[in-house]
């Protein structure tokens, strides 16, 4: 979450307490209800819906995801400004629900409450109303996650299986404290506990709690930064109310000038479990660090290591990045994933250096997630250990195919795609028949440009020595912007396989490029003045008996293909006839802006 406290004195000139809609048990109240006690019994609690005028409650915000900036398989909100993924679970109907930190009254950070989104195949999202809203004047929802309270911890739901609770931070001018709130609709309304806060504080710097279910242990466990202390705090609880401080890992890697959004997650590690002494899982604690990256601005790293309940112990000093460009930050991992398999994330693609001046503003929203990022650990060449991340489930968004090669050697593929509705597309190239007797050559790049304007990002790959690189310095979006980098790359390591390969997805303002199947990743927004419409794809110089296969694909345009006829995406907007906890607010009512 932001770092600064000084947008919430903006907030109050923002608020005016007055709602245009309400749901039927909502109290609309600014402050808690009596404070009962902290054990596990099904407490009241306040409805989080407290609304400023123009802030719908019961209904999601309209948008319009025409503009040409706009990406069409990436999340992005229908207006405003968003930063971090929030709550991220998957549900008992295989629904992933993404919450992320929203100004729904502005394209600047501030005034933050949790957005709502769903979507089955984590690239098609339908807009749900606002799931929490601040409590009055001064208030700011920030990060956190979301657990299901199968067995009823908590002793908020004795009547259900499926009961959601929010852990988040709130935030006022005095402190940051972790609270609680409760749904019984599946993650769509919340109920903010009355006994709240969870865990409290009288610091400033105490914020984006991350919790987990530790089946060893039988207990929920919290990771939560102190910022500018460079410290994790791992905390554990049996019902989500009481907690308890369990150690602290601290000072590990690059700490920037504050720690945040720290995830902790048990992932796979591929051909582990084999050998005695190698695990079949690790733990990773992952830290986004902010300000004070090395490429300046936001960053994520991640540790390696075991966790026994109450101790996360890296098994090296080594520091390791999860993205090799800028828009990659305070990344979540959904809960609810099975353990043992792939687990997924998805990082907010953008950097605190310019995410309030970038170009998309002039078309109402500013800030869009990265796709789903699959994660397993496998053990590199030279590298060691390491994270993979690549895109999950990309083919359900993958549409026509519109460039084929299977034995492109030195050779260009050039793919007009101005009628291609979405603007975005996926493509792979794979070189196989690399030499294991003689050094390796060849260059493969890709550009994707503007025929109108000339504007291009392009990035490429020197097969020889690994490295990997993306440039989107011919763009006139922030081009004088001095934080607007324009040049990333990386190194990775042939492993004498024999096949070397690179992956993207590009999507209007924003590129997702991968090395050898996630090995390396690159996220990285870019802002043409102009459209995209023209991909060429180029080898050179390759080894003699080595061969390219690449496949260019189009990609739906998930958001397009929801909007009214008026060009409007409205989300899920309900009469207010079936559970009763939507009510259609008045659109003339919500201002846009
Ligand atoms: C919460 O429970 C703990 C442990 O039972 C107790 O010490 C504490 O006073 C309680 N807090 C509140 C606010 O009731
Ligand atoms: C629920 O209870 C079962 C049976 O005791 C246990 O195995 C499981 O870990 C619990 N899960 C959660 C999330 O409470
Ligand atoms: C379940 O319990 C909650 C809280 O007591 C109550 O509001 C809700 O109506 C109950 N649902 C059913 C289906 O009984
Ligand atoms: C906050 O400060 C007050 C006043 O000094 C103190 O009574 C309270 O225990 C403190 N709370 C926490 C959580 O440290
Ligand atoms: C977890 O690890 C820590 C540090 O190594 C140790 O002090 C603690 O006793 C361990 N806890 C359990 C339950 O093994
Ligand atoms: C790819 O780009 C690099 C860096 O500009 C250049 O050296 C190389 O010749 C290019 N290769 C091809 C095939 O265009
Ligand atoms: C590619 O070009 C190089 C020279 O630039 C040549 O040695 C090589 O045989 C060519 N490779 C293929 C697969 O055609
Ligand atoms: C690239 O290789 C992967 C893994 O073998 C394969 O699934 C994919 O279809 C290949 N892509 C192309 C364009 O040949
Ligand atoms: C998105 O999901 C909706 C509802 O599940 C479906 O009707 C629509 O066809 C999907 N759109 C795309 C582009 O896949
Ligand atoms: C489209 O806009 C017109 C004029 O504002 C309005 O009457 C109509 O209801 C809108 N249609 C939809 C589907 O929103
Ligand atoms: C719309 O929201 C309601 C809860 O308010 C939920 O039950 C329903 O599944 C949602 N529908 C869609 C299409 O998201
Ligand atoms: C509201 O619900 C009633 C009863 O289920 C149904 O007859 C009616 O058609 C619904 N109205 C709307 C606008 O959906």
């Amino acid at each position: 979450m932001y770092p600064s406290t000084a947008f919430t004195t903006v907030l109050a000139s923002l608020w005016t307490g007055i709602a245009i809609a309400q749901t039927s048990d909502s109290t609309n109240s600014a402050s808690p209800s009596t404070v009962s006690s902290n054990t596990s019994t099904a407490a009241s609690g306040t409805s989080s819906a407290y609304s400023q005028s123009d802030v719908p409650t019961g209904t999601p915000l309209p948008g319009n995801y025409a503009g040409p900036l706009r990406p069409q398989v990436h999340f992005s909100p229908p207006v405003g400004f968003m930063n971090d993924p929030n709550g991220m679970f998957v549900d008992q109907d295989g629904l992933y629900h993404l919450y992320y930190q929203y100004n729904p009254t502005d394209t600047v950070a501030g005034n933050q409450h949790w957005g709502h989104a769903t979507s089955h195949d984590l690239y098609n999202w339908t807009n749900q109303p606002i799931a929490i809203f601040p409590g009055g004047p001064g208030e700011g929802i920030f990060s956190g996650s979301a657990v299901i309270d199968v067995n009823n911890t908590s002793g908020f739901f004795p009547n259900q299986t499926n009961g959601v609770v929010a852990i988040y931070t709130l935030n006022t001018p005095e402190r940051q404290t972790q609270e609680i709130a409760y749904s019984y609709d599946n993650g769509y309304s919340f109920i903010k506990y009355s006994g709240n806060p969870v865990i409290g504080s009288n610091s400033t710097q105490f914020r984006d709690p991350k919790v987990i279910w530790h089946e060893a242990t039988e207990r929920w466990v919290m990771v939560v930064a102190y910022p500018v202390d460079f410290e994790v705090g791992i905390f554990s609880s049996p019902n989500l109310i009481e907690w308890t401080a369990e150690s602290n890992f601290s000072h590990y890697g690059i700490t920037g000038l504050q720690y945040e959004c720290p995830n902790m997650v048990e992932l796979p590690v591929v051909g582990g479990g084999e050998a005695e002494d190698s695990p079949s899982t690790l733990w990773v604690m992952l830290i986004s660090i902010n300000p004070g990256a090395p490429l300046g601005g936001s960053i994520t790293q991640y540790f390696l290591g075991t966790f026994n309940g109450t101790h996360f112990e890296a098994l090296d000093s080594q520091t390791r990045l999860t993205d090799f460009a800028k828009d990659n930050y305070a990344g979540q991992f959904f809960y609810n994933i099975p353990s043992g398999q792939d687990q997924v994330s998805i990082n907010w693609a953008s950097n605190w250096q310019y995410t309030n001046v970038v170009p998309t503003g002039e078309e109402g929203f500013r800030s869009s997630m990265s796709v789903p990022r699959g994660h397993y650990i496998a053990d590199l060449e030279r590298f060691g250990l390491s994270m993979i991340s690549y895109p999950y489930n990309i083919s359900s968004v993958v549409d026509t195919e519109l460039a084929s090669n299977s034995s492109l050697g030195n050779g260009t593929v050039a793919v007009d795609y101005s009628a291609v509705e979405s603007g975005a597309l996926y493509f792979e190239a794979n070189v196989t028949g690399l030499p294991d007797d003689s050094p390796l050559t060849g260059t493969l790049n890709f550009t994707f440009m503007s025929s109108a304007s000339g504007e291009s990002v392009s990035g490429g790959t020197f097969i020889s020595s690994g490295d990997v690189w993306f440039n989107r310095g011919n763009t006139e979006g922030l081009a004088s912007n001095p934080y607007f980098n324009n040049k990333f790359s990386q190194t990775g390591l042939y492993d004498g396989s024999g096949s070397w390969n690179i992956s993207g997805i590009v999507d209007r303002s924003i590129i997702e490029v991968f090395l050898n199947g996630g090995q390396l990743s690159a996220s990285s927004v870019f802002f043409p003045s102009q459209p995209f419409d023209l991909m060429i794809l180029r080898v050179a110089g390759l080894n003699e008996n080595a061969s390219v296969s690449v496949g260019v694909w189009s990609l739906r345009a998930t958001w397009l293909d929801q909007a009214n006829i008026n060009g409007t995406v409205l989300g899920n907007v309900t009469t207010g006839n079936d559970t009763g906890a939507t009510t259609t607010a008045s659109m003339e009512a919500v201002k846009l802006f």
